[in-house]
């Protein structure tokens, strides 16, 4: 049976989160420089999107620039986002013929000028489709959404807008950047890291982890289909207790 028919299509996770890691690597193993593995990642992205579109997945989010990126040298990061620039612009038609709404998370307008004018028009054209929402992590990271969430929870309770007793989980979730987004209930991450450096922090309290050695260049949707079949074998509790095994999550 392949990877795809053992996938249960009423027990889809509706939101998979992946951290791409291991583009530079990748170049390295192949004595070439770092930009040629971001080149190649954007392939992985391309095939990984449509898998996710074709099972019918509602969210996905990638971690595509971190706040910590911005202290790599100048010229990868202007490189990386002329890559990002064109690519969106690029897929733009790809992303209205498939019906998948493009999203961002993250200090968008710390992002370079044509980067963010390019970003914004593709996210008012896909406005519309319903099928998939994209969202792409540039400059994002989950410390600085969270401390811009209480700077701006503060501020509301200080204008009078909100009173202090009314502060609870949801109502912090809607002054996050992912507000009426569903939690992730699977976060990918690829090259064989095992952590989850400053990423959707807040949002993956009950999300499953599932890591792969492959490096993003060499992902393709087959490796999301085993991620998804791998989640639908594992026994989510919510720090409840299952009736099935009557065994407590920790
Ligand atoms: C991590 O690999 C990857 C990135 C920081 C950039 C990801 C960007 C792309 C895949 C390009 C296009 C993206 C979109 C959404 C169009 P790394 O550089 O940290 O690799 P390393 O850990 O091996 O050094």
């Amino acid at each position: 049976m392949s990877i795809k028919n053992q996938i249960i299509t009423d027990r889809l996770p509706r939101h998979v989160a992946i951290i791409m890691d291991g583009n530079g690597r990748w170049a390295k193993k192949q004595g070439k420089l770092r930009m040629f593995g971001h080149q190649h990642g954007v392939a992985a992205v391309r095939d990984t999107v449509e898998g996710a579109a074709e099972l019918g997945i509602e969210y996905l989010t990638l971690y595509a620039f971190s706040t910590e990126n911005w202290n790599r040298p100048a010229i990868e990061i202007n490189a990386l986002m002329e890559l990002l620039v064109n690519t969106i612009s690029k897929e733009t038609k790809t992303l209205m013929d498939n019906n998948i709404r493009l999203n961002a998370i993250g200090d968008i307008e710390s992002l370079p000028g044509r980067c963010n004018k390019n970003l914004k028009a593709a996210i008012d054209k896909t406005a519309g489709n319903s099928r998939m929402t994209l969202t792409l992590a540039l400059s994002y990271s989950s410390r600085w959404e969270i401390t811009r969430a209480i700077k701006n929870i503060a501020q509301d309770v200080k204008d009078g807008k909100l009173n202090a007793t009314e502060i609870n989980d949801s109502l912090v979730e809607k002054y996050l950047t992912t507000a009426g987004i569903p939690d992730p209930e699977l976060l990918i991450r690829t090259s064989g890291e095992y952590r989850v450096s400053n990423f959707l922090l807040w949002q993956i309290a009950y999300s499953e982890f599932y890591f792969t050695n492959k490096l993003w260049p060499d992902f393709r949707r087959e490796d999301l289909f085993e991620s998804i079949v791998s989640y639908q074998n594992r026994d989510r509790r919510f720090g409840g207790v299952n009736e099935s095994t009557n065994a407590k999550h920790a």
